[in-house]
């Protein structure tokens, strides 16, 4: 798919909490068809130490608004810069970047797992998924209650399953001690969050054998498979993040 870098308007920065946030941005081009899991390169402007763009994935898409949404949390100056955007203020994208998730076969029972700000590339995912007739059910897992974001808008994908780890909220524990994962089957588990999160998702998978893709955060520079500073270690060899990922089935992964 060919890259763009474009401008987009910012026509929103919805705050969630002290250090995250929702940049809703309108394109001024038509957008193309995006894929969930792929993410874009956002230029951080007027700091030399932020010079290399910052890897984010899409969080939604609203073709007929021409907008998409990023989801992001402030980690250092890149996206606290991000974090000062208003309504109005221009950004520049690289995208489409990256694989997919893949779409498994007709009936599969998915489950969308999420920890904290990992629950940025599902919403699309599971919009997208809906949109082709799946019925996938949502985990989140929080630290606490205060920590929980996009719970309503993962209610229009399924029932959401929620944990916090001080049990505030939902079920106490880790997303792997929900019930849920007892009393329901699943087929099919798309995960993101932290990379404690993801291995422990992902070995609960395997022990139960069940398909299991994540959608890694390796630190990125180019976005395009130039630099060669994303590399995963694979049973195929050693594979670039940001083009052969940021999805990998866990099966492929050398965890
Ligand atoms: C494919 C992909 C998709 C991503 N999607 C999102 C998203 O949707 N929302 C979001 O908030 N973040 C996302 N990230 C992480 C995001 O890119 C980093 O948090 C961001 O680049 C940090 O930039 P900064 O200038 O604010 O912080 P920096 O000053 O660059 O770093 C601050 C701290 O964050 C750490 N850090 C930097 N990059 C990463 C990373 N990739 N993973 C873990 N720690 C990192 C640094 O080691 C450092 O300790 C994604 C990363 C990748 C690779
Ligand atoms: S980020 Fe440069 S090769 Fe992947």
């Amino acid at each position: 798919m060919a890259k763009r870098i474009e401008d987009f308007t910012v026509k929103e920065n919805r705050r969630l909490n002290n250090d995250l946030f929702v940049l809703e941005l309108t394109g001024n081009n038509y957008l193309p068809s995006l894929k969930p899991g792929q993410f874009c390169q956002v230029k951080i402007e007027g700091n030399p130490e932020t010079f290399l763009r910052r890897p984010i994935s899409i969080h939604d898409v609203d073709y007929e608004q021409n907008t998409i949404k990023l989801l992001v949390q402030i980690a250092g100056k890149g996206t606290k810069k991000l974090s000062s955007l208003r309504q109005g203020d221009i950004l520049n994208i690289i995208y489409p970047l990256g694989n997919s998730f893949s779409l498994p076969a007709e009936n599969t029972q998915i489950l969308l797992v999420g920890g904290g700000c990992g629950v940025a590339p599902l919403l699309f995912l599971g919009k997208y998924l809906k949109s082709k007739g799946y019925k996938p059910d949502v985990l989140l897992g929080f630290r606490n209650s205060d920590r929980i974001i996009e719970y309503d808008e993962c209610s229009g994908i399924g029932t959401v399953y929620l944990t916090t780890e001080d049990g505030s909220k939902g079920e106490k524990g880790f997303v792997t001690d929900h019930k849920v994962l007892k009393d329901h089957h699943f087929d099919h588990i798309c995960c993101c969050g932290p990379e404690s999160m993801m291995k422990a998702v992902a070995g609960y998978c395997l022990k139960h054998g069940i398909e299991c893709e994540v959608s890694l955060e390796h630190l990125m520079a180019c976005g395009f498979g130039v630099c060669l500073c994303c590399v995963v270690n694979t049973l195929n060899g050693n594979l670039c993040s940001c083009i052969d990922g940021p999805v990998f089935n866990t099966k492929e992964l050398k965890w």
